[in-house]
């Protein structure tokens, strides 16, 4: 690994502490770290170091997957620097920033833009005004890029304008989990699968992200975005292009998100009628839960209370191309839901013919189900004989690969592979831009049939798996959601 400087703007936020200094953590521990790499953390308000270290330190506390340990927190407070200044203003304030850059050499210099997108433009234009955007410095911008697609191509201009798209890196941190890249091994390193992953052999396919926590004090942040903004028009079609991609070429960063984007363009346009017919959203009300978690979303801090803002939405996705017509991609995703889980299920077509008695018992059709956490790991739904010696009984039985059981090793947070991907110039687990503005260009009119229409968000109950329409929109074809998830 090359020595870096990693210059965190937002670096006293939440994402700052409960993500990035927990996944720089884990990677000094495990040696990624060179001797002289540093990350220096900005924000405008000045910060005592001590008070930076014990923040860091209790986010660490919280993150660490497999226990704190003081010696390598030391270790890793020794390259850790708070730095306070003004990145909306070019100036003075960034005086302290460029003395302790000055003198690097040409080594890895990444400015990491964990802040609200509005500024990252005017960020970039500063540093470059400041003339500390090196020949090998990368600029990393943060999910959401915009909130539309205009606002996603102002961006993408004015961070352009000043670095090179080879040398910006769009986060969506679900490219950066385990089982997500292990979506494209299970795809390309089985000869299984590929004959059976089209129209011909699958039913329909699901992708559910489900999670129990509600906005978490980000209420302010969230209720201008709702769930189709923050969740799909990112993780959920990232999960969807990863599973409906051609074969890539190979494994190179281009080739990937050539496959990603021919997927992107070739989703059907949900438009006019068809946002009634194909989208259901939902906004979470009282539950059962005691305390803070029983509160409705129109309850929660700095959130109004006639918010028309959706935390949960589910969508009949259809892909126009060779391989998947008329094969439905049921996407669902909320908030307060039942269990915090995510899943991609694939539903097979059932056998043609059954040449069992009709006593033997149901066919079911053979599910795969793609566990992406907790409890990461794969499940193939087959249909098996009955042991016994009487007449022929069928039953479904499950294989079951549990990743936590076959490895054993620690799964390594999304963020300690992006950050590191980062130094190493690798950009295959990043967003190009064309990919994000063609996701914008998808999810758009379903926002803007919404904005325009006079209905609210059904109210769902926390706890619950969203509003009932979101089970109609399934059974309505004759299929139910996955009862895998209780
Ligand atoms: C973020 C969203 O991108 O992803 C959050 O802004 C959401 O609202 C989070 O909670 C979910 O990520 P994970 O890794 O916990 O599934």
């Amino acid at each position: 690994m090359e020595s870096f400087d990693y210059i965190v703007f937002g670096g006293t936020g939440d994402l700052a502490l409960r993500k990035l200094y927990p996944a720089f953590y884990h990677r000094l521990r495990e040696g990624e770290f060179p001797h002289d790499a540093r990350v220096l953390a900005i924000s405008r308000k000045p910060l005592a170091r001590e008070e930076f270290l014990a923040r860091v330190e209790a986010g660490l506390k919280r993150a660490a997957q497999d226990g704190f340990e003081a010696g390598s927190f030391r270790a890793f407070a020794e390259r850790l620097f708070h730095v306070t200044l003004d990145a909306g203003v070019p100036g003075a304030s960034w005086d302290a920033l460029e003395e302790m850059l000055r003198g690097r050499g040409d080594g890895i210099r990444v400015f990491y833009l964990a802040t609200a997108p509005r500024l990252f433009q005017i960020i970039a234009e500063n540093i470059s005004a400041q003339g500390l955007a090196a020949p090998r410095a990368r600029i990393v911008l943060e999910k959401p890029i915009g909130s539309s697609l205009a606002s996603a191509r102002a961006i993408n201009d004015g961070v352009g304008a000043i670095f090179d798209e080879s040398a910006i890196y769009r986060v969506d941190h679900y490219l950066g989990k385990e089982t997500v890249q292990n979506l494209m091994a299970l795809r390309f390193a089985n000869s299984l699968f590929e004959p059976l992953w089209s129209a011909h052999a699958v039913d329909h396919i699901q992708i559910t992200v489900s999670e129990t926590v509600g906005v978490e004090g980000r209420g302010a942040y969230y209720d201008d975005v709702g769930a189709l903004r923050d969740m799909v028009q990112n993780h959920l079609l990232q999960l969807l292009c990863l599973t409906a991609m051609e074969p890539p070429v190979d494994f190179d960063a281009d080739c990937v998100r050539d496959e990603k984007l021919k997927v992107l363009r070739a989703l059907r346009p949900i438009t006019g009628d068809a946002v009634r017919a194909k989208t259901v959203r939902g906004q979470y009300r009282r539950g059962a839960a005691e305390g803070a978690a029983a509160r409705g979303y129109a309850e929660e801090d700095d959130v109004p209370g006639d918010s028309r803002t959706e935390t949960f939405c589910a969508i009949k996705a259809e892909i126009g191309n060779w391989r998947w017509a008329g094969v439905p991609f049921y996407l669902r995703t909320g908030k307060r839901l039942p269990v915090r889980a995510s899943e991609i299920v694939v539903t097979f077509k059932p056998v043609m013919h059954s040449i069992f008695q009709p006593g033997a018992g149901r066919l079911e059709a053979n599910r795969l189900v793609i566990r992406l956490q907790p409890d990461e790991g794969i499940k193939l739904d087959l249909m098996t004989k009955e042991p016994g010696l009487g007449s022929m009984r069928i039953k479904p039985a499950t294989l079951n690969l549990s990743f936590a059981d076959r490895f054993k090793s620690r799964t390594p947070d999304a963020y300690e592979r992006l950050l590191m991907d980062v130094v190493r110039g690798n950009q295959t687990l990043f967003m190009r831009r064309d990919e994000v503005e063609a996701a914008w260009r998808w999810v758009e009119p379903i926002l803007e049939a919404w904005e325009r229409g006079d209905e609210a968000p059904a109210g769902y109950a926390s706890g619950s798996w969203g509003p009932s329409a979101a089970v109609a929109l399934v059974e309505r074809d004759g299929r139910s959601w996955s009862e895998e998830l209780p």
